[in-house]
């Protein structure tokens, strides 16, 4: 820790003394970690250890958006579970407290793995990460989809619906009504295919580039469900990165591809083609989420916003049935 420290909350403080996480008395002194909308996270020095203590926050710092507090209880759920199913992708955690939607877990330095939305902004585009992220995220679809009794502990879909369907799909459906019918149709399929352990918030922002492979935060949506919303949610990111990083576009582009290639050999819970058809199906929409949902991408042009309305209106209504053919559409529309 470089920055000057600060006394770590009481509430948190309390939490990780209760769980034994840290070593003397006193009050403990830490730093409020950012980049994130949705909650109070902190990075505490423990003795010679460095944990992360995080608690939702009610309201969203993006606008006036409400989430329930009980989402920490499936982030830490997520949490334990990925950490058995595929070692390494996802920090180790250390407590949890679902009564105070309360959890720790293991810090993991930015000097070894720095956030990967910072690596693609930097212009460092390496086409071997979006590999371990389709890879991984792969593992982790397939392993939990060979584990149907997850599907009770991660019963989430009510959560779902508001923190991802809503705000994406229903939301983005109110500005356009001429899409509404099509994005209801989207919405209500996604809600009704429960095959695995979904994530749910994908992003660039939530994967860290780790020496042995990425590794993923932020499970707060994590439900039982559909596998392509992972898949689309990531891919989106990078079709948007297309977008603005206009100087890097074969780098995104191949790390497009890697990540497509790297995470379908891990479908097995279900025929190749459907997951595909699912996924392309959601990425229009997905991506005019992004400039008309509840949460617009920060780092848009009124340019962009126009090439992406006019990109996913026809495809919302038309869907491709391939997202690597999504991917040639936009780059066709884009040049
Ligand atoms: N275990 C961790 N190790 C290192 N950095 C972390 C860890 N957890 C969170 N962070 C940092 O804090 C940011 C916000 O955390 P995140 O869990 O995504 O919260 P939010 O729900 O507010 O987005 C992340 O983008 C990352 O930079
Ligand atoms: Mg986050």
């Amino acid at each position: 820790m470089m920055q000057a420290t600060r006394a770590v909350p009481a509430e948190l403080a309390d939490f990780l003394r209760r769980n034994g996480l840290l070593p003397g008395p006193g009050a403990p002194e830490g730093l409020p970690l950012t980049g994130g909308v949705s909650s109070e996270i902190w990075l505490v020095r423990s003795g010679e250890a460095e944990l992360v203590v995080k608690q939702p926050l009610e309201e969203l710092k993006v606008g006036d958006w409400h989430a329930p507090l009980t989402r920490s209880r499936y982030e830490a759920e997520w949490l334990r579970v990925v950490g058995d199913l595929v070692p390494g992708a996802c920090p180790r955690i250390l407590a949890s407290d679902p009564q105070e939607n309360l959890l720790a877990m293991e810090y993991l330095e930015p000097e070894d793995y720095p956030v990967w939305k910072s690596e693609l902004f930097a212009g460092r585009i390496d086409p071997d990460v979006a590999t371990g992220v389709g890879d991984r995220l792969g593992r982790i679809h397939r392993m939990s989809a060979a584990r149907p009794d997850l599907a009770q502990d991660f019963d989430t879909s009510d959560l779902f619906a508001a923190l991802r369907i809503q705000p994406y799909l229903e939301h983005t459906g109110a500005r356009h009504p001429e899409l509404a019918p099509a994005l209801e149709r989207i919405a209500a399929r996604t809600l009704s295919t429960r095959l695995a352990l979904v994530h749910g918030d994908v992003s660039p922002k939530n994967i860290l580039v780790g020496p042995d492979g990425p590794v993923f935060l932020d499970a707060e949506c994590a439900w039982w469900g559909d596998p392509a919303f992972d898949l689309a949610f990531c891919l989106n990111h990078l079709l948007l990165k297309y977008l603005v990083l206009d100087t890097h576009r074969p780098a995104v582009e191949a790390s497009y591809g890697a990540l497509i290639a790297s995470y379908l050999p891990h479908v097995e819970w279900e025929s190749r083609d459907l997951l595909l058809s699912r996924t392309a199906e959601l990425l229009p929409a997905l991506l005019l989420a992004r400039v008309d949902g509840r949460s617009p991408a920060e780092y848009l042009t009124p340019a962009h916003h126009d090439a992406v309305r006019a990109f996913a209106t026809p495809n919302i209504h038309t869907p491709l049935r391939d997202p690597r053919t999504v991917f040639s559409a936009w780059k066709d529309a884009l040049s």
